[in-house]
């Protein structure tokens, strides 16, 4: 079922009291967290919320293979829109690294994954888990489409500075959540968002695995 939300703002706030609830507890937490448009006013609204996170450890949903220091690595978006403005701890945050099964080891070593917060491309990408991606998938290196690299040369000075590879956790992995929460943002995500939600499950559109997992919430608003 497709929540839909009135604004932006609301998106925001609402997938921010879920992030809320999940930290009070002082028991360690273990969040998956994603990149992009559509999380950065969520992150502005947990900064603005001064909670604690000094009982969190966060592992990121994916990473270009690039250097992480770059200005546009994921790894420097998160520092700038989150990491450096909360109380988490440096060590407790992790990105998709190599070998890649040892970042599946680092997750499994810790416990389960509590809460996964999902974005959705336009071609119903999940993470960099392009269509046709195994729903079996695990963390690994991935040639990235055309079509994403093309929406995501909005971030960068030019469409050749693009990296072609990522290292994304796998839809398998994804799965294991114990709870997810996709949120999107745009009329132009609706049909896939869906298409997704509604339609066949099936291996061309990543997103419509979620339809088999049993506590997913989605919120939309245009
Ligand atoms: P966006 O990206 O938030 O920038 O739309 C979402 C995604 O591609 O997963």
């Amino acid at each position: 079922m497709i929540n839909v939300l009135k604004s932006y703002k609301e998106l925001s706030s609402t997938v921010a009291d879920i992030v809320e609830e999940q930290l009070v507890e002082k028991v360690f937490q273990q969040l998956v967290l994603p990149t992009g448009s559509t999380p950065l006013g969520l992150y502005e609204e947990l900064v603005k919320r001064k909670l604690n996170w000094s009982y969190v450890r966060t592992f990121n949903l994916d990473e270009y293979l690039m250097n992480p220091d770059h200005p546009y690595s994921y790894h420097s978006y998160m520092r700038k829109n989150l990491f450096d403005r909360i109380n988490i701890y440096p060590d407790n945050y992790y990105f998709p690294f190599r070998p890649t099964l040892s970042f599946e080891d680092k997750i499994n070593y810790f416990g389960a994954i509590d809460l996964c917060i999902l974005g959705i491309g336009g071609n119903g990408h999940i993470a960099f888990n392009e269509p046709g991606s195994s729903f079996k998938s695990r963390t690994r290196v991935v040639d990235l489409t055309e079509q994403t690299i093309k929406d995501n040369s909005k971030y960068f000075d030019s469409i050749d500075d693009v990296p072609k590879q990522a290292i994304t956790m796998g839809l398998g992995t994804i799965m294991e959540s114990k709870k997810i929460v996709l949120m999107a943002n745009g009329v132009d995500k609706l049909n896939i968002l869906n298409v997704a939600m509604n339609g066949e499950v099936t291996e061309s559109v990543p997103a419509s695995i979620l339809q088999r997992h049993d506590n997913v919430e989605v919120y939309y608003c245009d």
